[in-house]
């Protein structure tokens, strides 16, 4: 068959947000694993959606590894950032390192489409998409293409509409 056009892809977000949990369940079923834990570093995982086959760079979002996002940043073609959305204590913390991460060089004259995921949205506690758009001033961002889902990494619920308009932004 036709091949499918290769993106590379930053999944980045605070530790704890979810990103693994949500790129395992884009990979087709036989594929996914059952126990995932904390990433150490980073990790390169693929999957397909109908036109596009990604790879992500999944990276860990400790403190302590933060400091690897950097060296990626050239490489990524487009940005799926995580977001607890049940983690209001450190709602801040993930919008400093947005900023931080918009900022930067090798980031911030190109035009990257970022999807975000306001993850863990089946907590009885966690904000919807547009307070967490509100609480991390999404609409500041007026240089790239961007869009906000609510998200269950653990269901799956929302990442489809997610991947469907990641790969609208690069096809
Ligand atoms: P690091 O690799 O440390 O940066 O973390 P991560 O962002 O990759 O998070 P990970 O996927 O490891 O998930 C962290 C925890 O959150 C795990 O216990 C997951 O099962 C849980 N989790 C992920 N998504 C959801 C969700 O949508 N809802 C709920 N309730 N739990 C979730
Ligand atoms: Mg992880």
């Amino acid at each position: 068959g036709l091949k499918k056009k290769e993106v590379h892809v930053l999944c980045l977000g605070l530790d704890n947000s979810g990103k693994t949990t949500i790129i395992n369940k884009l990979k087709p079923a036989n594929a996914q694993t059952h126990d995932i834990v904390p990433t150490i570093g980073f990790s390169i995982e693929k999957f397909k959606t109908s036109s596009l086959s990604f790879t992500v760079f999944d990276m860990s979002g400790q403190g302590r590894y933060r400091n690897l996002w950097e060296h990626y940043y050239k490489e990524g073609q487009a940005i799926i950032f995580v977001i607890d959305s049940s983690d209001k204590l450190r709602m801040v913390v993930a919008k400093e390192e947005l900023e931080t991460l918009l900022n930067h060089a090798d980031i911030k004259h190109r035009r990257m489409p970022v999807l975000f995921f306001a993850n863990k949205m089946d907590l009885r506690d966690s904000l919807s998409s547009v307070k967490v758009s509100q609480l991390l001033s999404l609409e500041n961002i007026k240089d790239k293409p961007w869009h906000i889902c609510a998200s269950d990494g653990l269901t799956g619920e929302g990442l489809q509409e997610g991947v469907d308009w990641l790969q609208e932004q690069i096809t």
